[in-house]
């Protein structure tokens, strides 16, 4: 068959990856895709915000299934408009996707279903979310409703920084995003992501891992996109991820069922792990970017069918097979991320890095320009490693990146640190 995958980050080259082992590919393109990502599918230069662009290609290249990897997509409803026009498409309706694109809705959903969570209440106008913080107190949460590139949620420690924060988003500091606000009780805790892939009715556990959200060693700095990540996360014990689906992913899904809004694709839940169990922070409705980078390197089953089930509601029966070893992924990001940055540094080494043992090095802001690599975006590489511990698969990805020359870029250096302390009984 002919796959169509849409994105262009590290989590679409781990996933092309993947995909391009399965013995049912016959072609996989990626629109617009990066340089790494054009060594395992053709790259297409769509605009994949045109959704009709997206379609006459699926036409002329006769696309059988397309996978659609970032939240942007599906919120537009480009999964509705290509199955509108005949494509089976993996990922969530413009409506199941609500459970990404609005924090309200998915606050209220929880509400109505018992599903452990923050307590919170949504405002439209800044006077009486200032009034409820102050009765509440800091610490305090304050979230844009919207879509916000990861920038729309502040942990505010002070009321004055809560106030400052209102003021931000109704100000129009995050644009649409902002105009709803929600504020949620500050949950204490240790974070966890953790995947689970539906059709609908079914849903399956995947796996789990910790992201790193801070820019600097020992999580100093301001917040990212995730600076790196291993899988899976030593606090999703068996009993964790049973409650976790129990409590918070089958009633979700019942509930969108039931509002005939059925949810497919990966649901994504960003949990706190409290005294009392797991609490669902926020949900995303893809994979989790760089999240994915650890867990294809664990996936031992071809992941082509499974992502065909979760599309045709086939799931139930189900299986999938995992490498009971670690995974994790450092991220190498462009001097100046998160703040503004240039383009066009050169990458060098990086055939000698992969051939660390146990090595995957996924791009994800990367062009080709005349056979070499060069940086094109914020976060660049992502330097994947399997190992039989945690401590093994960082001490190979380290390995790895002392072997790339890339002096316009930056890596932290203790990725998996907590894991790797509980290893040693630290
Ligand atoms: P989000 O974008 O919703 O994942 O939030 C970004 C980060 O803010 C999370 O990874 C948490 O570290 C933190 N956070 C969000 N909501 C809460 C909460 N209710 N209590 C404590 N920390 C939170
Ligand atoms: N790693 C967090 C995310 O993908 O949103």
């Amino acid at each position: 068959m002919n796959i169509l995958l849409l994105g262009s980050g590290g989590r679409e080259h781990a996933l092309a990856w993947k995909m391009a082992a399965s013995p049912l590919v016959d072609r996989l393109y990626c629109a617009p895709g990066n340089a790494g990502i054009g060594k395992e599918a053709e790259l297409v230069g769509l605009d994949i915000t045109d959704h009709a662009a997206v379609i006459g290609f699926c036409k002329s290249s006769k696309i059988d299934f397309v996978v659609v990897g970032p939240e942007a997509p599906l919120c537009a409803g480009i999964v509705d408009d290509l199955e509108s026009a005949g494509f089976k498409t993996f990922g969530p309706s413009k409506a199941a996707a609500q459970l990404e694109g609005s924090k309200g809705f998915t606050k209220d959903l929880c509400r109505a279903n018992g599903i452990p969570t923050a307590a919170y209440e949504r405002f439209s106008e800044a006077e009486p979310a200032k009034a409820y913080v102050r009765r509440l107190g800091a610490p305090i949460v304050i979230k844009a409703d919207g879509l916000a590139a990861g920038k729309g949620v502040v942990v505010a420690q002070t009321l004055a920084e809560a106030e400052a924060a209102i003021d931000m988003m109704f100000g129009g500091g995050l644009g649409d995003a902002g105009a709803e606000v929600v504020i949620e009780e500050f949950m204490v805790g240790e974070e966890a992501s953790f995947f689970a892939l539906c059709d609908g009715e079914t849903a399956i556990a995947l796996a789990s891992a910790q992201d790193h959200k801070r820019v600097g060693d020992g999580d100093t700095g301001p917040n990212t996109g995730g600076m790196g990540a291993y899988s899976p996360a030593p606090v999703m014990t068996p009993e964790m991820t049973a409650r976790t689906m129990d409590e918070i992913v089958r009633p979700t899904l019942r509930a969108m069922k039931q509002m005939g809004t059925p949810f497919k694709g990966v649901l994504f839940a960003g949990l706190m792990m409290t005294k009392d169990g797991p609490k669902l922070i926020e949900f995303n409705a893809r994979f989790g970017d760089p999240e994915t980078q650890a867990l294809m390197l664990r996936l031992m089953s071809d992941l082509v069918p499974a992502l065909i089930a979760s599309r045709d509601g086939q799931l139930k029966n189900f299986d999938l097979r995992w490498y009971p070893d670690a995974a994790l992924t450092v991220v190498m990001a462009t001097n100046g991320y998160p703040g503004s940055y240039g383009k066009g540094s050169m990458i060098e080494g990086l055939d000698a890095a992969a051939e660390v043992e146990g090595v995957e090095i996924f791009h994800a802001g990367t062009k080709s320009d005349g056979g070499r690599i060069v940086a094109n975006g914020g976060r660049v590489l992502n330097v994947s490693a399997l190992g039989k511990t945690v401590a093994e698969a960082q001490a190979r990805a380290y390995r790895a990146i002392d072997r790339i020359n890339w002096p316009g870029g930056f890596c932290r250096r203790d990725i998996g640190w907590q894991a790797v302390q509980r290893e040693i009984g630290g």
